[in-house]
């Protein structure tokens, strides 16, 4: 592994600080985009945020903050009126005004109006996953471009509803794959497209979520697989999209396996682990639970917001209501011929990935360890987000944290391919992300990475994920194409039909 640095992608944690300023510090010229300045008087776009939670704080930041020369906050939507009073106060202080910003506040059903009253030029998304299509379908008919996170959908239907709407309005969507944007992944890419390892014949990739970072799952919304989909879609789909970029190919045929065999009621009880409280918060001294009294940012968004829908962000992680998968493991035959063996386990010891990519003149491999180890404090507790709270964190020395590329083609001894810095700190990529969300219009050429991503890259990684829940239901393997999803190739790559494959 390189020097143990904090390489981690900014928001894999449920507290991660915002992304460090992209003006503070200047990152690698090839990983960093270079934008023109905005011509003097060019009108602000106006932005409405839907779905006031953790998510929003980045893009709420990136336009009260980097980007305030170029978009400008209108509006919030959310069902919840106590979130978007936080994100108001916030808005305010990072504008430098003396109160709240006094944005105006919508329901969703009121989003149409929201976009007409407010002259909205962009929605962005931050809703629960399940939510999604349906909110960019709207918006997209109101007459607003759209911004949304990952996942784009979560079901068939979803994808059909959003391929629809930008058939029918020929509207803008976005899609905000923040991995792409990590240095450590854009150099990936770029080995695979320098052709040094040839064809690629075999990608094998495995991420491990640990203890705090992957038990965060089972405690809220996402524990239910009507809302997130489930770890493959609401989680993999970054795994999938990184696989399709990389490869630049469409995935053709997914089988899938996989099970809760750790989180639960009836995992924990066969364990042995005695009656558990449901909630976290005013929990002593017990590693699983999560107390949002300790973190101020999770109170007030999520423990002083409760009285207005009843979320509970803090559910215990062995209850009842579980319907998603915590070990699952994904085989995925792509268009192009190569093949994708992939595995997602939630309960880890410790925090990474590894990914090998075959190839016809030799095999690059990526090994990235975030978190070498959980520690708890003296109350049994563990430090939810390490790169807030750093001094909490130990260095490990048998698994230090760092990352490392390292490429060997056919016989020639392996050497090291360099990590770019990206901008800010941590080498993350969601300051990268957010100057091309933000400022692509001004972007001085065209990106040699190809990061950006629209719906069509959306649909191409949720369908891995819908296909796998597909196959982990009937335990048969699923075409993609029967999914009828429509046309997932990019306009630059040869069809599924003349590459031969099906
Ligand atoms: N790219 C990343 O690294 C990353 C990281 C975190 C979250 N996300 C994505 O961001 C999205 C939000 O995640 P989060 O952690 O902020 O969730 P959250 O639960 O904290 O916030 C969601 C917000 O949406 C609101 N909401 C629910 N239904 C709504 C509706 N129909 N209309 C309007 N508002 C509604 C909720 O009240 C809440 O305020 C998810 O899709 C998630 O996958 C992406």
């Amino acid at each position: 592994m390189t020097e143990p640095t904090a390489p981690r992608t900014l928001d894999q944690n449920p507290t991660a600080p915002r992304p460090a300023s992209a003006r503070a510090t200047q990152g690698d010229p090839s990983v960093v985009p270079v934008f023109a300045p905005p011509p003097p008087g060019r009108r602000r776009r106006r932005y409405a945020v839907v779905g006031t939670g953790h998510r929003a704080g980045m893009y709420v930041g990136a336009v009260t903050g980097d980007h305030a020369d170029v978009a400008e906050l209108v509006a919030w939507c959310d069902t919840n009126p106590a979130r978007m009073a936080y994100y108001d106060a916030e808005a305010g202080t990072a504008l430098g005004l003396a109160g709240p910003a006094g944005l105006p506040r919508y329901g969703p059903d009121d989003l149409e109006r929201l976009v007409v009253d407010e002259r909205v030029d962009v929605v962005v998304v931050t809703t629960p996953d399940a939510t999604h299509a349906s909110l960019v379908a709207r918006a997209l008919d109101a007459g607003a471009d759209v911004v949304v996170e990952k996942p784009l959908t979560t079901t068939v239907e979803g994808c059909r509803t959003v391929v629809r709407a930008v058939a029918r309005t020929g509207r803008d969507v976005v899609m905000t794959f923040n991995y792409r944007y990590a240095p450590r992944n854009s150099a990936l890419r770029e080995v695979v497209a320098s052709g040094e390892i040839g064809r690629v014949t075999s990608v094998h990739f495995e991420w491990a979520l640990d203890t705090v970072h992957g038990a965060d799952y089972f405690r809220r919304w996402h524990r239910d697989k009507a809302t997130s989909g489930g770890l493959l879609v609401h989680k993999a789909s970054h795994h999938f999209d990184l696989v399709n970029w990389w490869l630049d190919d469409v995935p053709a045929r997914v089988y899938a396996s996989g099970g809760l065999r750790f989180y639960g009621d009836t995992n924990a009880a066969e364990r042995g682990l005695g009656p558990r409280p449901e909630r976290g918060t005013g929990t002593v001294g017990d590693p699983w639970a999560l107390d949002l009294t300790h973190d101020p940012r999770l109170k007030a968004l999520y423990l002083d917001a409760e009285e207005h829908d009843g979320y509970r962000r803090d559910q215990d992680v062995f209850t009842s209501g579980i319907t998603i998968e915590d070990n699952m493991a994904v085989l995925v035959d792509y268009a192009g011929g190569a093949t994708l063996t992939y595995s997602l386990n939630a309960h880890s010891p410790w925090e990474g990935y590894r990914v090998t990519v075959n190839g016809t003149a030799g095999r690059a491999e990526l090994e990235v360890v975030e978190r070498g180890a959980v520690v708890l404090d003296g109350d049994g507790r563990a430090v939810l987000d390490p790169s807030a709270t750093p001094d909490g964190v130990r260095a490990e020395t048998a698994r230090p944290s760092g990352e490392r590329l390292r490429v060997q083609r056919h016989w020639e001894p392996a050497r090291e391919w360099p990590i770019p810095s990206g901008v800010g700190g941590h080498g993350g990529g969601d300051a990268i992300l957010l100057m091309d969300v933000f400022r692509r219009h001004l972007r001085e050429g065209p990106d040699p990475l190809g990061r950006a991503a629209g719906y069509r890259e959306g649909l191409r990684a949720v369908a891995v994920g819908i296909a796998a829940n597909q196959s982990m239901a009937t335990g048969l393997p699923v075409r993609v194409e029967d999914l009828g999803l429509g046309d997932l190739t990019p306009p630059d790559l040869p069809t599924a039909a003349a590459a031969g494959t099906g």
